[in-house]
């Protein structure tokens, strides 16, 4: 090191590769870039009520709320505007049971909000989120016999749901529940009602993650005993998740998914070289919450770590991303 610090000026060592040609000045750095994100690829996640003119805030994720259906329209309007490329609805219903029927209510508010958001013709893909976490007294995401969740009593339930929310106006459903063959069940249950036009995004390679704390707070959705280690994946593997998403592809799925996304970069890109179906990830609530919380400390910068967060993950292979911060990113893309 010393021996470069003091070499005279004017030396040069004849290098005939130099990267940095490229890095000199913005106009080069953007003529190469590689990954270019596009507000088109990004999902805004919604939580809907019941109710009229409701926006409760969300502590841990700030500036989102749970919105009633009205609201939530007024959101999709704007992002709209900065041409976000969808939205995914979760619910929560104002009353939970066992078995998780709410999640079928047509009148509940994924419906309502699916149907509202359909006539007010916006440009925007309409993603519904199918599990029962937010909808059973338990918290888990299928219902339980003996103790343990049922993995096939639970597909009946959830492809009544998707059927439901197909009904209503959804693009694209995500099954999230981790439920064996929940794909190849929500298929004939669409086929089966007439909506072989509704798209599967499946939620296939989902680990039991520490990630998700801010997501359960928004929901209620916390598992009230146990927790979900025995349906969703164990986050140290690897090929497992490769044969999830290619059951997920065999049983019909038109899109696959991996979750959280920045824990699994290495998923997206073996998933990219393998499978042909358009790839997404799902950048989740703590990751999040982890740039906002340190943001609000001044130790790091809200907006470039958000824009290199989605930029790393759609170069790890992500076609679509859905994000918290898909309306600001939008905003910043534009600028
Ligand atoms: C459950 C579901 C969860 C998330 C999306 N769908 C939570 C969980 O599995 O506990 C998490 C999303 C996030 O953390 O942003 N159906």
């Amino acid at each position: 090191m010393g021996r470069i610090a003091t070499a005279p000026p004017g030396l040069r060592r004849n290098l005939k590769e130099r990267p940095r040609r490229l890095r000199r000045n913005a106009a080069l750095r953007a003529l190469v870039r590689e990954t270019r994100l596009s507000p088109s690829q990004l999902i805004l996640p919604l939580f809907v009520t019941s109710g009229h003119d409701r926006d409760e805030p969300i502590a841990s994720l700030p500036g989102h709320s749970r919105l009633s259906t009205d609201r939530a329209v007024a959101v999709a309007r704007d992002i709209a505007k900065v041409g976000v490329g969808g939205v995914i609805l979760f619910g929560i219903p104002d009353a939970k049971d066992g078995e998780g029927r709410a999640a079928s209510d047509p009148d509940g508010p994924v419906a309502n909000t699916l149907r509202a958001l359909r006539d007010s013709g916006l440009p925007l893909a309409l993603a519904a989120d199918v599990c029962l976490c937010e909808y059973t007294t338990h918290g888990h995401c299928g219902v339980i016999v003996d103790g343990d969740v049922d993995n096939d009593a639970t597909l009946p339930i959830i492809s009544e749901a998707a059927v439901v929310y197909a009904e209503a106006g959804a693009d694209i459903v995500g099954p999230s529940g981790m439920m064996d063959g929940q794909v190849a069940a929500i298929r004939e249950a669409l086929d089966g009602s007439g909506h072989t036009q509704t798209a599967i995004l499946a939620y296939s390679s989902k680990a039991a993650s520490a990630f998700y704390g801010p997501f359960r707070e928004a929901a209620g959705s916390a598992p009230a005993f146990g927790d979900r280690r025995g349906y969703q994946m164990d986050f140290a593997n690897g090929r497992e998740a490769l044969r999830e998403m290619e059951l997920d592809v065999r049983e019909g799925a038109d899109m696959l998914m991996v979750k959280p996304a920045l824990t699994s970069l290495d998923l997206l890109a073996r998933a990219r070289q393998r499978f042909d179906v358009p790839l997404a990830a799902y950048h989740v609530s703590g990751e999040v919450a982890m740039i906002e919380a340190a943001a609000a400390k001044g130790w790091i910068d809200r907006r470039s770590a958000a824009l290199e967060s989605l930029t790393a993950i759609a170069r790890a292979g992500a076609d679509v991303i859905l994000t918290y911060f898909a309306a600001d990113a939008a905003r910043w893309l534009q600028e």
